[in-house]
């Protein structure tokens, strides 16, 4: 007889938290009072934000590293650097958070939707052509949840249509395609800092290049369109303050230092855990490619079949969730569902109104997208991977327990 669920009034399997995000110590603790009391809090008053830029740079294997206030302005900042304008278009996948494809109607362009592949929970390069017309300009692939998506087919794509890539690598700290990290593959990389992602300081951004002349455009764009060595009142674009401050600068360094061992915790321990629970019918961990050398898992992702696993996605999520084991359905539908696609809520951005290709976004179908959205799809949080051995035999002692109570859970 299986145990009684524990949301049929059993004994979860677990009852104690998991790892708590951030991660910090006495370093942070100093470096933020450090920066404190040296009255230098403004990027152009210190060397934190400085010393983070060149640091995470070399991180990344790139030239140069722009640090920004987030993880949208980054994205923006680049297109507008790649010089995207008015009536342009960007292809960007809709399983992913709103800044991809805002980043782009903010630069007056149209984001365009390219569907995923369903079993990397990445843009599929083989739709991507297809959706081409002579009015792309970019493409933005996002790594989602710090699996690389597949760069060699999305830069041979961007070299036969002359298209500039700028890798959203807001999950994708650290991770390694065929042994080059994200970041340093496309023309740009664009990362965030925000509280839940790998390396956070709370809020922040950085855009990545190895190209010195997108490099240069994108530190006037982030510093009111000031140049390098002009005067200070001299503003040679339209653009604004992003600059990151000092505390984040600071904070982003003692966090940068733990970062490679977190990653390798979050590598063993998600590797292990897609192993355990892909053994169970109709659950279908996200595909970890040979071309991926190194793993971010900022997100832990799992597919259910329902009829394999004998219930829908709600059923075990919730059922999974009273074991003690914090899942979720991850996003309720596709990103061009918004509301503010649904109604073209853009504002004053009108750009998307001059594409070629017009402006309905209602009429936008991604049956693999939707797939996920409404049936299938799966998150765990990126901190859960840095428990113990212990803590991943709980998630997987909680999942084959909801799925050994299949049968009860269906009259239910
Ligand atoms: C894929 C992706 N791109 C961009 C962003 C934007 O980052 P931010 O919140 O720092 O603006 C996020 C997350 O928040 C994200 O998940």
């Amino acid at each position: 007889m299986a145990e009684k669920l524990a949301i049929h009034g059993g004994k979860p399997v677990r009852s104690e938290p998991f790892p708590a995000w951030p991660v910090y110590g006495p370093e942070e603790e100093r470096k933020l009072v450090e920066v404190l009391r040296s009255g230098k809090w403004g990027k152009q008053d210190g060397q934190e934000v400085a010393t983070f830029e060149r640091r995470f740079a070399e991180y990344c294997g790139a030239r140069h590293g722009i640090a920004v206030n987030n993880g949208t302005i980054s994205l923006q900042i680049a297109l507008l650097a790649a010089g995207i304008k008015a009536g342009d278009e960007v292809i960007v996948p809709p399983y992913t958070f709103l800044a991809t494809a805002s980043a782009v109607l903010m630069c007056n362009a149209m984001p365009v939707f390219v569907d995923l592949d369903l079993d990397t929970w990445n843009i599929d390069p083989k739709r991507i052509e297809e959706a081409i017309t002579p009015r792309t300009r970019a493409i933005i692939p996002v790594h989602f949840g710090g699996l690389p998506a597949d760069m060699d087919a999305i830069m041979a794509i961007a070299r036969r249509h002359n298209l500039i890539v700028i890798e959203d690598a807001a999950h994708a700290h650290g991770a390694e395609y065929k042994g080059r990290r994200c970041g340093s593959i496309g023309h740009f990389g664009s990362f965030s800092f925000q509280s839940s992602k790998n390396l956070t300081c709370g809020e922040g951004g950085i855009i990545t290049t190895n190209d010195d002349e997108l490099a240069a455009q994108c530190r006037s764009i982030h510093n009111c369109g000031r140049v390098a060595g002009g005067p200070w009142y001299e503003h040679h674009v339209i653009a604004c303050n992003y600059r990151m401050n000092e505390f984040q600068g600071g904070l982003l360094n003692c966090q940068l230092d733990r970062l490679d061992d977190q990653i390798k915790t979050r590598e063993a321990n998600g590797d292990y855990l897609a192993e355990r629970v892909r053994r169970i019918p109709g659950i279908i961990p996200q595909v970890r490619t040979g071309e991926c050398t190194r793993h971010g898992y900022h997100l832990f992702l799992v597919r259910v079949d329902p009829a394999q696993l004998g219930m829908s996605r709600e059923t075990f999520v919730n059922a999974v969730k009273a074991e003690g084991i914090p899942i979720s359905p991850g996003y309720p539908f596709p990103l061009y569902r918004q509301p503010m696609f649904m109604n073209a809520a853009f504002g004053p951005y009108t750009g998307y109104q001059t594409s070629g290709r017009g402006m309905n976004y209602r009429e936008v179908r991604c049956p693999q997208t939707e797939t996920l959205c409404y049936e299938q799809g799966i998150f765990m949080v990126q901190q859960l991977l840095l428990g113990t051995r212990k803590d991943m035999d709980d998630i997987v002692a909680a999942f084959e327990k909801v799925y050994e109570n299949r049968a009860e859970l269906a009259k239910s």
